[in-house]
């Protein structure tokens, strides 16, 4: 816990702002609070972990502990999955009654960049729109992956998928006696007032656009980068990196910088991509970021959730290996499937896609992250075992200790302001 003890984050599901965070970090970065994020895979991982920790330090006592987020370090023996596998039961909860007709599959086609078919095995794409960067290709890449990690053991199935930042299905537009059932819309992000279905994003593979490597390679950079500079020797600062002109919320920390005035811990830094780029992203390797005691999470869009999984403490590595992101998609795509009412078939421009014919149309970083990110061999262990749905109780109790966290950062933060004033 080393690392993650030095971590502070941010999540929200939706619109009411919720947010749970790191003690050790908080003294020095209270202001911060107001930090509003989207729930993505990342989130999700990062909930299990840090509500455990959160838990046990802020709020001792607390159920939650206990009856949601247990850390059982049993678990990988036993075979079952994270406890973050939960989620697949509650994003697939609006279906779980009436199932998935093809109407409603069809319908989710106005918010894909692509439908997925697979049929005894193999995996057929049928292109909508363009999606940004190359994010459609390096999914489907992780799906043909996944196929090769477990060959005759994914089901066949239709599913349509949205490449954007943020969720598409919103939840308000399929309440009330009369409404229609929402279309299921696979998605890298979700949040609380949507419906989309969580599926892991295209950097786990990849992302060759900002140099970023499969995560596989990424974690054992990490690993490395942690073993260099012990935590004690490091810079007693809070650190960000990345983009700030992305959202309003990063904006907003943008003001917290070091200054002549304010000494407020931090190092805050634009990150800037044409330049970087230029220069060939010698200054933005993540494993060179583990110089701070303390980094800090700021949502941009959904997608840089995935900053999160780059915090580098050894529990976020057991938690977030590969291994578990393909059995993450594995069960969702299993218990998808379970709720289809027809009979999945080929589409009319649909073209069939296999890995080695995918790598070959790729050049530069995309071919390399592609080769690199290989499944070369089938798995030679089941993929874990499902965790239960959520208690609805839990599920309560949950969002409510997350809405308590949140008034207690609020509660610091005016302190803090009040202190600055008068102190
Ligand atoms: C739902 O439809 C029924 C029958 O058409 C109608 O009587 C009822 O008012 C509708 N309810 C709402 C909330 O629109
Ligand atoms: C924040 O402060 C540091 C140290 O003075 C400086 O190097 C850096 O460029 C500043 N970042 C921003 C975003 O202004
Ligand atoms: C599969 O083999 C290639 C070539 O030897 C290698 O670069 C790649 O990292 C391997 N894949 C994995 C997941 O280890």
């Amino acid at each position: 816990m080393e690392n993650i003890g030095a971590f502070l984050g941010f999540w929200e599901r939706g619109a009411q702002k919720r947010s749970n965070f790191e003690e050790t970090a908080s003294r020095s970065v209270k202001r911060w609070a107001s930090t509003t994020v989207f729930l993505s895979f990342f989130i999700i991982l990062f909930i299990g972990s840090f509500l455990y920790w959160v838990n046990v330090s802020v709020f001792p006592g607390s159920l939650l502990r206990e009856e949601i987020f247990a850390s059982k370090s049993s678990e990988e023996s036993l075979g079952e999955c994270p406890e973050y596998f939960r989620w697949i039961h509650k994003d697939l909860e609006p279906w779980k009654h009436t199932g998935i007709s093809r109407e409603m599959l069809e319908r989710a086609k106005a918010h894909a960049q692509f439908r997925l078919v697979i049929i005894n095995g193999d995996a057929y794409v049928e292109k909508y729109k363009n999606a940004y960067q190359t994010r459609d290709v390096f999914t489907v890449w992780g799906i043909l992956q996944l196929l090769r990690l477990y060959p005759g053991k994914v089901p066949d199935l239709e599913l349509m998928f949205s490449c954007g930042d943020r969720p598409v299905v919103k939840k308000r537009d399929y309440e009330g006696a009369n409404s229609t059932s929402p279309p299921p819309v696979f998605h890298y992000c979700g949040d609380q007032e949507s419906l989309d279905i969580v599926f892991p994003d295209w950097s786990f593979w990849g992302w060759a656009e900002t140099n970023i490597r499969p995560w596989n390679s990424i974690l054992e950079d990490i690993k490395e980068g942690n073993k260099r500079t012990k935590w004690i020797n490091r810079a007693p600062y809070a650190y960000w990196k990345g983009n700030p002109y992305v959202s309003i919320a990063r904006e907003d920390l943008m003001k917290c910088n070091v200054t002549d005035k304010y000494q407020w811990k931090t190092r805050l830094y634009v990150q800037d991509w044409h330049k970087e780029k230029k220069q060939g992203f010698k200054k933005s390797k993540l494993a060179d970021q583990c110089t701070h005691r303390y980094k800090i999470y700021v949502e941009g869009q959904a997608w840089s959730a995935r900053a999160i999984g780059r915090a580098g403490s050894r529990y976020m590595q057991e938690k977030l290996k590969m291994k578990y992101v393909y059995d993450y998609m594995f069960h969702l795509l299993i218990e998808y499937a379970k709720l289809l009412k027809f009979e999945p078939r080929i589409p009319n421009e649909g073209k069939k896609v296999c890995a080695q014919k995918l790598a070959s149309s790729q050049n530069g970083l995309g071919k390399r992250f592609m080769v690199e990110s290989m499944v070369n061999s089938s798995s030679e262990t089941l993929p874990c075992t499902m965790p239960p749905p959520f208690e609805p109780l839990s599920l309560k109790a949950f969002f409510e200790n997350n809405e308590m966290i949140k008034r207690q950062v609020e509660m610091w933060e005016k302190d803090s302001w009040e202190s600055l004033k008068f102190g």
